[in-house]
Protein backbone atom coordinates (compact mmCIF):
# COMPACT_ATOMS: atom_id res chain seq x y z
CA UNK A 1 0.00 0.00 0.00
CA UNK A 2 1.12 3.11 -1.02
CA UNK A 3 1.13 6.47 1.56
CA UNK A 4 -1.86 7.50 0.32
CA UNK A 5 -3.63 4.52 1.55
CA UNK A 6 -2.65 5.56 5.17
CA UNK A 7 -5.09 7.04 7.65
CA UNK A 8 -3.77 9.39 10.19
CA UNK A 9 -5.37 8.78 13.66
CA UNK A 10 -6.19 12.16 15.64
CA UNK A 11 -6.87 11.34 18.84
CA UNK A 12 -9.41 13.93 20.63
CA UNK A 13 -9.88 12.17 23.85
CA UNK A 14 -8.12 15.42 25.48
CA UNK A 15 -9.97 17.76 24.06
CA UNK A 16 -13.61 16.92 22.30
CA UNK A 17 -13.92 13.80 25.15
CA UNK A 18 -13.31 15.78 28.04
CA UNK A 19 -16.28 18.13 26.68
CA UNK A 20 -18.59 15.63 28.10
CA UNK A 21 -20.17 16.85 31.07
CA UNK A 22 -17.96 15.65 34.18
CA UNK A 23 -15.10 14.25 32.01
CA UNK A 24 -12.67 16.76 32.84
CA UNK A 25 -8.98 15.68 33.75
CA UNK A 26 -6.50 17.20 35.65
CA UNK A 27 -2.65 17.90 34.04
CA UNK A 28 -1.55 15.25 35.66
CA UNK A 29 -4.56 12.67 34.09
CA UNK A 30 -4.01 14.19 30.77
CA UNK A 31 0.07 13.92 30.41
CA UNK A 32 -1.13 9.65 31.66
CA UNK A 33 -3.68 9.36 28.83
CA UNK A 34 -1.43 11.36 26.18
CA UNK A 35 1.98 9.04 26.92
CA UNK A 36 -0.43 5.79 26.08
CA UNK A 37 -1.52 7.31 23.39
CA UNK A 38 2.04 8.08 21.77
CA UNK A 39 2.84 4.29 22.85
CA UNK A 40 -0.15 3.38 20.81
CA UNK A 41 1.11 5.12 17.96
CA UNK A 42 -1.85 8.06 17.62
CA UNK A 43 -0.40 10.21 14.83
CA UNK A 44 -1.77 13.53 16.45
CA UNK A 45 -3.18 13.66 20.03
CA UNK A 46 -5.37 17.05 20.01
CA UNK A 47 -4.10 17.94 24.07
CA UNK A 48 -7.22 20.69 24.84
CA UNK A 49 -8.30 24.13 23.86
CA UNK A 50 -5.94 26.42 25.46
CA UNK A 51 -7.69 29.64 25.83
CA UNK A 52 -10.12 27.89 28.09
CA UNK A 53 -8.61 28.21 31.34
CA UNK A 54 -5.10 28.30 32.44
CA UNK A 55 -5.60 24.73 33.80
CA UNK A 56 -6.33 23.99 30.12
CA UNK A 57 -3.26 25.84 28.94
CA UNK A 58 -1.15 24.21 31.21
CA UNK A 59 -2.46 20.93 30.11
CA UNK A 60 -1.68 21.64 26.36
CA UNK A 61 1.23 22.96 27.52
CA UNK A 62 2.51 19.91 29.59
CA UNK A 63 1.55 17.43 26.85
CA UNK A 64 3.07 19.30 24.45
CA UNK A 65 6.45 19.38 26.95
CA UNK A 66 6.75 15.72 27.14
CA UNK A 67 5.27 13.85 23.88
CA UNK A 68 8.03 13.49 21.22
CA UNK A 69 6.59 10.78 19.02
CA UNK A 70 3.26 12.54 18.18
CA UNK A 71 2.11 15.55 17.00
CA UNK A 72 0.48 17.69 19.72
CA UNK A 73 -2.58 19.91 19.04
CA UNK A 74 -4.39 22.47 20.30
CA UNK A 75 -7.70 23.84 19.35
CA UNK A 76 -8.22 27.25 18.58
CA UNK A 77 -11.71 29.43 17.66
CA UNK A 78 -10.99 31.72 14.56
CA UNK A 79 -10.04 34.44 17.13
CA UNK A 80 -6.33 36.38 17.50
CA UNK A 81 -6.23 35.22 21.18
CA UNK A 82 -7.52 31.63 21.01
CA UNK A 83 -4.80 31.44 18.18
CA UNK A 84 -1.66 32.67 20.14
CA UNK A 85 -2.56 31.27 23.27
CA UNK A 86 -2.48 27.77 21.52
CA UNK A 87 0.75 29.46 19.84
CA UNK A 88 2.15 30.01 23.26
CA UNK A 89 1.11 26.51 24.79
CA UNK A 90 2.42 24.35 22.31
CA UNK A 91 5.93 26.43 22.24
CA UNK A 92 7.90 23.36 23.33
CA UNK A 93 6.50 20.65 20.94
CA UNK A 94 8.73 18.56 19.08
CA UNK A 95 5.63 18.52 16.48
CA UNK A 96 2.70 20.83 16.67
CA UNK A 97 -0.25 21.59 15.20
CA UNK A 98 -2.74 24.67 15.90
CA UNK A 99 -6.52 23.72 15.12
CA UNK A 100 -8.91 26.41 14.21
CA UNK A 101 -11.98 26.52 13.25
CA UNK A 102 -15.38 28.62 12.49
CA UNK A 103 -19.18 27.76 11.78
CA UNK A 104 -20.37 27.67 8.58
CA UNK A 105 -23.40 26.22 8.39
CA UNK A 106 -26.35 28.49 7.81
CA UNK A 107 -28.22 27.81 11.11
CA UNK A 108 -24.72 28.77 13.10
CA UNK A 109 -23.79 31.77 11.00
CA UNK A 110 -27.61 33.63 11.78
CA UNK A 111 -28.00 32.79 15.04
CA UNK A 112 -24.40 31.49 17.19
CA UNK A 113 -22.15 33.83 15.03
CA UNK A 114 -24.50 36.38 13.86
CA UNK A 115 -22.22 36.70 10.84
CA UNK A 116 -23.06 37.01 7.07
CA UNK A 117 -21.22 34.45 4.90
CA UNK A 118 -18.90 36.43 3.49
CA UNK A 119 -17.55 37.34 7.02
CA UNK A 120 -17.10 33.72 8.21
CA UNK A 121 -14.93 33.12 4.90
CA UNK A 122 -12.56 36.01 5.51
CA UNK A 123 -12.37 35.23 9.13
CA UNK A 124 -11.63 31.61 8.40
CA UNK A 125 -8.71 32.15 5.73
CA UNK A 126 -7.34 35.38 8.42
CA UNK A 127 -7.03 32.52 11.11
CA UNK A 128 -5.37 30.31 8.68
CA UNK A 129 -3.08 32.73 8.57
CA UNK A 130 -2.58 33.67 11.61
CA UNK A 131 -2.03 30.58 12.51
CA UNK A 132 0.64 29.87 9.55
CA UNK A 133 2.67 32.54 11.72
CA UNK A 134 3.19 30.50 14.58
CA UNK A 135 2.97 27.10 13.35
CA UNK A 136 3.74 25.13 9.62
CA UNK A 137 1.15 22.72 10.76
CA UNK A 138 -2.42 23.81 10.73
CA UNK A 139 -6.14 22.58 10.62
CA UNK A 140 -8.73 24.26 9.52
CA UNK A 141 -12.36 22.64 10.64
CA UNK A 142 -15.95 23.92 9.46
CA UNK A 143 -18.08 23.28 12.35
CA UNK A 144 -21.37 21.65 11.33
CA UNK A 145 -19.93 21.02 8.37
CA UNK A 146 -22.78 18.09 7.45
CA UNK A 147 -25.81 21.17 7.24
CA UNK A 148 -23.27 23.44 5.36
CA UNK A 149 -23.99 24.82 1.81
CA UNK A 150 -22.09 22.41 -0.86
CA UNK A 151 -20.79 25.29 -2.77
CA UNK A 152 -20.22 27.55 0.53
CA UNK A 153 -18.21 24.92 2.14
CA UNK A 154 -15.98 24.28 -1.48
CA UNK A 155 -15.25 27.99 -1.25
CA UNK A 156 -14.31 28.15 2.32
CA UNK A 157 -12.33 24.87 1.79
CA UNK A 158 -10.31 26.07 -1.31
CA UNK A 159 -9.68 29.67 0.57
CA UNK A 160 -8.51 27.55 4.10
CA UNK A 161 -6.05 26.06 1.55
CA UNK A 162 -4.75 29.23 0.03
CA UNK A 163 -4.13 30.71 3.61
CA UNK A 164 -1.94 27.80 4.25
CA UNK A 165 -3.82 25.42 6.10
CA UNK A 166 -2.55 21.06 5.47
CA UNK A 167 -5.22 19.57 7.15
CA UNK A 168 -9.32 20.50 6.38
CA UNK A 169 -11.98 18.73 8.80
CA UNK A 170 -15.03 18.29 8.09
CA UNK A 171 -16.90 18.07 11.22
CA UNK A 172 -20.27 15.97 11.69
CA UNK A 173 -21.14 18.23 14.41
CA UNK A 174 -24.51 17.01 15.44
CA UNK A 175 -24.16 13.48 14.13
CA UNK A 176 -26.73 14.43 11.85
CA UNK A 177 -25.35 12.94 8.92
CA UNK A 178 -26.00 9.31 7.38
CA UNK A 179 -23.17 7.17 5.87
CA UNK A 180 -23.65 7.85 1.74
CA UNK A 181 -24.58 10.84 1.68
CA UNK A 182 -21.89 11.78 3.91
CA UNK A 183 -19.25 9.55 1.93
CA UNK A 184 -20.92 11.00 -1.20
CA UNK A 185 -19.96 14.78 0.46
CA UNK A 186 -16.44 14.04 0.20
CA UNK A 187 -16.17 12.37 -2.52
CA UNK A 188 -17.87 15.59 -4.12
CA UNK A 189 -15.03 17.68 -2.68
CA UNK A 190 -12.90 16.45 -3.49
CA UNK A 191 -13.95 16.62 -6.85
CA UNK A 192 -14.83 20.32 -7.01
CA UNK A 193 -11.52 22.10 -5.05
CA UNK A 194 -9.46 22.96 -7.90
CA UNK A 195 -6.37 22.77 -4.53
CA UNK A 196 -7.57 20.17 -3.16
CA UNK A 197 -4.75 18.10 -3.27
CA UNK A 198 -2.39 20.07 -0.79
CA UNK A 199 -4.52 19.17 1.94
CA UNK A 200 -5.26 16.01 3.99
CA UNK A 201 -9.20 15.76 4.23
CA UNK A 202 -10.10 14.79 7.39
CA UNK A 203 -13.73 13.91 8.92
CA UNK A 204 -14.93 14.27 12.68
CA UNK A 205 -18.28 12.44 13.63
CA UNK A 206 -20.28 12.71 16.48
CA UNK A 207 -22.72 9.81 17.54
CA UNK A 208 -26.05 11.45 18.40
CA UNK A 209 -27.56 8.80 15.42
CA UNK A 210 -25.36 5.59 16.67
CA UNK A 211 -23.53 6.31 12.59
CA UNK A 212 -19.86 8.03 13.82
CA UNK A 213 -18.23 4.97 13.04
CA UNK A 214 -20.26 4.03 9.83
CA UNK A 215 -20.04 8.09 8.87
CA UNK A 216 -15.92 8.16 9.68
CA UNK A 217 -15.47 4.78 8.02
CA UNK A 218 -17.81 6.52 4.89
CA UNK A 219 -15.36 9.38 4.66
CA UNK A 220 -12.56 7.15 4.15
CA UNK A 221 -13.80 4.93 1.42
CA UNK A 222 -14.44 8.25 -0.56
CA UNK A 223 -10.80 9.52 0.31
CA UNK A 224 -10.84 11.01 3.80
CA UNK A 225 -7.60 10.38 5.16
CA UNK A 226 -7.83 11.77 8.62
CA UNK A 227 -10.03 10.15 11.35
CA UNK A 228 -11.11 12.37 14.61
CA UNK A 229 -12.01 9.85 17.42
CA UNK A 230 -11.73 8.95 20.77
CA UNK A 231 -11.20 5.67 23.34
CA UNK A 232 -14.23 4.73 24.28
CA UNK A 233 -15.96 7.25 21.84
CA UNK A 234 -16.18 9.52 25.16
CA UNK A 235 -17.10 12.81 23.81
CA UNK A 236 -19.53 15.63 23.75
CA UNK A 237 -22.98 14.30 23.94
CA UNK A 238 -23.40 11.06 22.62
CA UNK A 239 -19.29 11.48 22.16
CA UNK A 240 -17.15 10.87 19.16
CA UNK A 241 -16.64 7.94 16.93
CA UNK A 242 -14.47 4.99 19.01
CA UNK A 243 -10.87 5.29 18.01
CA UNK A 244 -10.86 1.45 19.08
CA UNK A 245 -13.55 0.53 16.54
CA UNK A 246 -12.30 2.86 13.81
CA UNK A 247 -8.91 1.19 13.48
CA UNK A 248 -10.19 -1.73 14.45
CA UNK A 249 -12.45 -1.86 11.62
CA UNK A 250 -9.95 -0.83 9.45
CA UNK A 251 -7.44 -3.44 10.73
CA UNK A 252 -9.63 -6.39 10.03
CA UNK A 253 -11.79 -5.27 6.47
CA UNK A 254 -8.05 -4.40 4.55
CA UNK A 255 -10.15 -5.89 1.65
CA UNK A 256 -13.19 -3.83 2.04
CA UNK A 257 -11.70 -0.51 2.60
CA UNK A 258 -8.21 -0.81 1.49
CA UNK A 259 -6.27 1.35 3.63
CA UNK A 260 -3.97 1.05 7.07
CA UNK A 261 -3.23 2.69 10.53
CA UNK A 262 -0.34 3.17 12.25
CA UNK A 263 -1.70 2.15 15.47
CA UNK A 264 0.07 -0.52 18.00
CA UNK A 265 -3.51 -1.91 18.26
CA UNK A 266 -1.77 -4.25 21.70
CA UNK A 267 -2.10 -1.02 23.71
CA UNK A 268 -6.15 -0.66 23.24
CA UNK A 269 -7.56 -1.90 25.79
CA UNK A 270 -4.83 -0.81 28.61
CA UNK A 271 -5.80 2.98 27.21
CA UNK A 272 -9.56 2.45 27.77
CA UNK A 273 -9.09 1.49 30.97
CA UNK A 274 -7.05 4.26 31.82
CA UNK A 275 -9.45 7.00 30.44
CA UNK A 276 -12.65 5.36 32.07
CA UNK A 277 -10.80 5.37 35.31
CA UNK A 278 -9.73 8.57 34.73
CA UNK A 279 -13.00 10.43 33.64
CA UNK A 280 -15.09 7.72 35.44
CA UNK A 281 -17.11 6.75 32.46
CA UNK A 282 -17.22 2.95 32.75
CA UNK A 283 -16.78 1.18 29.29
CA UNK A 284 -20.42 -0.97 28.73
CA UNK A 285 -19.91 -4.56 28.94
CA UNK A 286 -21.03 -5.57 25.28
CA UNK A 287 -18.63 -2.51 23.81
CA UNK A 288 -17.08 -3.09 20.65
CA UNK A 289 -13.75 -4.35 21.49
CA UNK A 290 -12.55 -2.60 24.89
CA UNK A 291 -16.22 -4.17 26.44
CA UNK A 292 -15.65 -6.89 29.29
CA UNK A 293 -17.84 -9.14 27.17
CA UNK A 294 -16.41 -8.63 23.89
CA UNK A 295 -14.29 -11.33 23.24
CA UNK A 296 -16.76 -13.55 25.71
CA UNK A 297 -18.72 -16.70 24.12
CA UNK A 298 -20.99 -17.59 26.63
CA UNK A 299 -23.58 -19.69 24.93
CA UNK A 300 -22.36 -23.50 24.36
CA UNK A 301 -22.62 -23.59 20.59
CA UNK A 302 -20.52 -20.71 20.20
CA UNK A 303 -17.68 -22.01 22.95
CA UNK A 304 -17.49 -25.66 21.20
CA UNK A 305 -17.18 -23.62 17.55
CA UNK A 306 -14.33 -21.55 19.00
CA UNK A 307 -12.86 -24.75 20.45
CA UNK A 308 -13.19 -26.21 17.33
CA UNK A 309 -11.27 -23.83 15.57
CA UNK A 310 -11.55 -19.79 16.41
CA UNK A 311 -12.32 -17.92 13.19
CA UNK A 312 -15.75 -19.73 14.04
CA UNK A 313 -17.29 -16.74 16.16
CA UNK A 314 -14.07 -14.49 16.32
CA UNK A 315 -12.93 -11.86 13.74
CA UNK A 316 -10.03 -10.69 15.23
CA UNK A 317 -8.26 -12.19 18.42
CA UNK A 318 -8.39 -10.66 22.43
CA UNK A 319 -4.55 -10.41 22.07
CA UNK A 320 -4.78 -8.31 19.08
CA UNK A 321 -6.23 -5.25 21.12
CA UNK A 322 -4.35 -6.42 24.18
CA UNK A 323 -6.94 -8.02 26.29
CA UNK A 324 -4.34 -11.09 27.10
CA UNK A 325 -1.86 -8.43 28.34
CA UNK A 326 -4.05 -6.80 30.51
CA UNK A 327 -4.36 -9.98 32.56
CA UNK A 328 -0.62 -9.63 34.28
CA UNK A 329 -1.23 -10.98 37.80
CA UNK A 330 0.94 -9.65 40.69
CA UNK A 331 0.28 -10.81 44.54
CA UNK A 332 1.96 -9.32 48.02
CA UNK A 333 5.70 -11.40 47.16
CA UNK A 334 5.91 -9.13 44.25
CA UNK A 335 8.84 -6.47 44.54
CA UNK A 336 8.78 -2.59 44.05
CA UNK A 337 11.17 -3.13 40.91
CA UNK A 338 8.33 -5.51 39.22
CA UNK A 339 5.58 -3.22 40.39
CA UNK A 340 7.33 0.36 39.27
CA UNK A 341 7.93 -1.48 35.62
CA UNK A 342 4.25 -2.68 35.37
CA UNK A 343 3.11 0.34 36.14
CA UNK A 344 5.26 2.24 33.76
CA UNK A 345 4.14 0.12 30.83
CA UNK A 346 0.22 1.22 32.13
CA UNK A 347 1.81 4.74 31.47
CA UNK A 348 2.54 6.03 35.06
CA UNK A 349 5.95 6.75 36.30
CA UNK A 350 6.91 8.35 39.45
CA UNK A 351 8.38 12.08 40.27
CA UNK A 352 10.62 10.82 43.19
CA UNK A 353 11.28 8.05 45.70
CA UNK A 354 8.50 9.45 48.02
CA UNK A 355 5.74 9.08 45.25
CA UNK A 356 6.55 5.39 44.41
CA UNK A 357 7.31 4.55 48.27
CA UNK A 358 3.58 5.82 49.02
CA UNK A 359 2.11 3.81 45.75
CA UNK A 360 4.11 0.92 46.50
CA UNK A 361 2.53 1.25 50.39
CA UNK A 362 -0.75 1.23 49.16
CA UNK A 363 -0.49 -1.66 47.00
CA UNK A 364 1.01 -3.99 49.81
CA UNK A 365 -2.34 -3.06 51.49
CA UNK A 366 -4.44 -4.21 48.53
CA UNK A 367 -2.51 -7.15 48.34
CA UNK A 368 -2.80 -7.95 52.12
CA UNK A 369 -6.75 -7.46 51.57
CA UNK A 370 -6.55 -9.00 47.50
CA UNK A 371 -5.19 -12.18 47.06
CA UNK A 372 -4.49 -11.42 43.07
CA UNK A 373 -4.00 -8.22 42.13
CA UNK A 374 -4.61 -7.24 38.21
CA UNK A 375 -3.16 -4.19 35.70
CA UNK A 376 -6.88 -2.40 36.59
CA UNK A 377 -6.14 -2.82 40.26
CA UNK A 378 -3.06 -1.10 39.81
CA UNK A 379 -4.55 1.15 37.42
CA UNK A 380 -7.04 2.21 40.46
CA UNK A 381 -4.33 2.24 43.01
CA UNK A 382 -2.68 5.07 40.94
CA UNK A 383 -5.45 7.18 40.24
CA UNK A 384 -6.15 7.04 44.06
CA UNK A 385 -2.74 7.64 44.96
CA UNK A 386 -3.18 11.40 42.68
CA UNK A 387 -6.14 12.04 44.48
CA UNK A 388 -5.10 12.51 47.45
CA UNK A 389 -1.52 13.83 46.56
CA UNK A 390 -3.62 16.60 44.83
CA UNK A 391 -2.56 19.98 46.66
CA UNK A 392 -5.32 21.68 48.13
CA UNK A 393 -7.60 19.55 48.68
CA UNK A 394 -10.23 21.11 51.07
CA UNK A 395 -11.72 17.15 52.18
CA UNK A 396 -10.47 13.78 53.48
CA UNK A 397 -11.98 10.96 55.07
CA UNK A 398 -10.81 10.09 58.24
CA UNK A 399 -12.62 7.04 59.36
CA UNK A 400 -16.23 6.18 58.40
CA UNK A 401 -18.14 3.43 60.01
CA UNK A 402 -21.67 1.71 59.37
CA UNK A 403 -24.21 -0.33 60.71
CA UNK A 404 -26.08 -2.07 58.74
CA UNK A 405 -28.93 -4.65 59.55
CA UNK A 406 -32.03 -6.50 58.22
CA UNK A 407 -35.05 -4.56 60.03
CA UNK A 408 -33.05 -1.79 60.99
CA UNK A 409 -32.26 1.70 59.64
CA UNK A 410 -28.62 1.65 58.55
CA UNK A 411 -26.93 4.55 60.16
CA UNK A 412 -23.21 5.87 59.08
CA UNK A 413 -20.66 7.41 61.25
CA UNK A 414 -17.96 9.65 59.54
CA UNK A 415 -14.90 11.93 60.53
CA UNK A 416 -13.24 14.31 58.08
CA UNK A 417 -10.98 16.86 57.90
CA UNK A 418 -12.00 20.33 56.82
CA UNK A 419 -9.56 22.25 55.87
CA UNK A 420 -7.11 20.51 57.92
CA UNK A 421 -9.78 20.51 60.89
CA UNK A 422 -11.51 17.20 61.98
CA UNK A 423 -14.84 17.03 62.23
CA UNK A 424 -17.47 14.49 63.15
CA UNK A 425 -21.11 13.20 62.22
CA UNK A 426 -23.46 10.72 62.06
CA UNK A 427 -26.79 9.85 59.91
CA UNK A 428 -29.54 7.16 59.16
CA UNK A 429 -30.57 6.62 55.45
CA UNK A 430 -32.15 4.21 53.70
CA UNK A 431 -29.23 2.05 52.97
CA UNK A 432 -25.97 2.48 53.89
CA UNK A 433 -24.23 4.75 51.20
CA UNK A 434 -27.51 6.82 51.85
CA UNK A 435 -26.48 6.89 55.15
CA UNK A 436 -23.36 7.83 54.44
CA UNK A 437 -23.81 10.65 51.79
CA UNK A 438 -26.08 11.73 53.80
CA UNK A 439 -23.22 12.33 57.39
CA UNK A 440 -20.69 14.15 54.90
CA UNK A 441 -23.60 16.45 53.78
CA UNK A 442 -24.16 17.38 57.60
CA UNK A 443 -20.26 18.55 57.62
CA UNK A 444 -19.70 19.93 54.36
CA UNK A 445 -23.38 21.57 53.27
CA UNK A 446 -22.57 21.44 49.59
CA UNK A 447 -25.90 22.06 48.30
CA UNK A 448 -25.29 19.77 45.52
CA UNK A 449 -27.59 16.98 43.61
CA UNK A 450 -26.45 13.75 43.18
CA UNK A 451 -26.73 13.22 39.70
CA UNK A 452 -25.27 9.58 39.05
CA UNK A 453 -24.17 6.54 41.31
CA UNK A 454 -22.92 3.34 40.01
CA UNK A 455 -20.75 0.76 41.24
CA UNK A 456 -18.52 -1.46 39.13
CA UNK A 457 -16.42 -4.36 39.76
CA UNK A 458 -13.16 -3.50 39.05
CA UNK A 459 -12.01 -7.15 38.59
CA UNK A 460 -13.64 -10.79 38.51
CA UNK A 461 -14.39 -12.26 42.01
CA UNK A 462 -15.63 -11.40 45.58
CA UNK A 463 -12.65 -9.71 46.07
CA UNK A 464 -12.73 -7.46 43.42
CA UNK A 465 -12.29 -3.71 44.27
CA UNK A 466 -15.72 -1.61 43.67
CA UNK A 467 -15.31 1.35 41.68
CA UNK A 468 -17.60 3.96 42.84
CA UNK A 469 -18.67 7.19 40.05
CA UNK A 470 -20.61 9.68 41.81
CA UNK A 471 -21.34 13.02 39.68
CA UNK A 472 -22.99 16.02 41.16
CA UNK A 473 -24.04 19.01 40.36
CA UNK A 474 -24.20 22.65 41.29
CA UNK A 475 -25.52 25.84 39.45
CA UNK A 476 -24.76 24.17 36.59
CA UNK A 477 -21.25 22.61 36.86
CA UNK A 478 -21.23 18.74 36.80
CA UNK A 479 -18.23 16.98 38.29
CA UNK A 480 -17.59 13.04 38.83
CA UNK A 481 -15.59 11.36 41.80
CA UNK A 482 -14.14 8.23 41.84
CA UNK A 483 -13.12 5.92 44.42
CA UNK A 484 -12.04 2.40 44.51
CA UNK A 485 -11.99 -0.42 47.48
CA UNK A 486 -12.26 -3.67 48.24
CA UNK A 487 -15.51 -2.31 50.86
CA UNK A 488 -18.19 -0.84 48.52
CA UNK A 489 -18.89 1.30 51.18
CA UNK A 490 -15.30 2.89 51.34
CA UNK A 491 -15.06 3.42 47.91
CA UNK A 492 -18.55 5.28 47.75
CA UNK A 493 -17.15 7.58 50.66
CA UNK A 494 -14.12 8.28 48.57
CA UNK A 495 -15.94 8.96 45.58
CA UNK A 496 -18.37 11.66 47.01
CA UNK A 497 -15.28 13.52 48.98
CA UNK A 498 -13.55 13.12 45.68
CA UNK A 499 -16.50 14.59 44.01
CA UNK A 500 -16.44 17.64 46.44
CA UNK A 501 -12.77 18.27 46.48
CA UNK A 502 -13.35 18.42 42.43
CA UNK A 503 -16.01 21.26 42.24
CA UNK A 504 -14.57 22.73 45.10
CA UNK A 505 -10.81 23.24 43.00
CA UNK A 506 -12.36 23.93 39.73
CA UNK A 507 -12.52 26.84 38.15
CA UNK A 508 -14.53 28.02 35.35
CA UNK A 509 -13.30 27.77 31.36
CA UNK A 510 -14.46 28.27 28.36
CA UNK A 511 -16.79 26.12 26.00
CA UNK A 512 -14.99 26.10 22.07
CA UNK A 513 -18.89 26.02 20.40
CA UNK A 514 -20.74 28.18 22.36
O1 LIG B 1 -17.77 18.72 16.66
C1 LIG B 1 -17.11 19.66 16.19
O2 LIG B 1 -17.48 20.31 15.20
C2 LIG B 1 -15.87 20.01 16.84
C3 LIG B 1 -15.02 21.02 16.14
C4 LIG B 1 -14.54 22.05 17.07
C5 LIG B 1 -13.93 20.33 15.38
O3 LIG B 1 -15.54 19.46 17.86
ZN1 LIG C 1 -16.70 17.58 18.15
Amino acid sequence: MSSNDRVIIFDTTLRDGEQSPGASMTQDEKLRIAKMLEKMRVDVIEAGFAIASPGDFAGVKSVADHIKNSTVCSLARALDGDIDRAGEALKNANSGRIHTFIATSPIHMKYKLQMPPEQVLERAAYAVKRARNLMTDVEFSLEDASRTDFDFMCRIVEAAIDAGARTINIPDTVGYAVPEEFGATIARLMNAVPNIDKAIISVHCHNDLGLAVANSLSAVNNGARQVECTINGLGERAGNASLEEVVMAIRTRQDALQVTTNIDTKHIVLTSRLVSGVTGFPVQPNKAIVGANAFAHESGIHQDGVLKHRETYEIMTAQDVGWSDNKMIMGKHSGRAAFRARLEELGTSFANDSELNDAFRRFKELADKKHEIFDEDLQALVSESGIEAAKNIRFKLSSLSVTSQIGETPVAQIKLMIDGIEADASAAGSGPVDAVFKAIELLVKSKTSLELYSVNAITSGTDSQGEVTVRLEKSGRIVNGLGADTDIIIASAKAYVHALNTLDSGTKKAHPQV
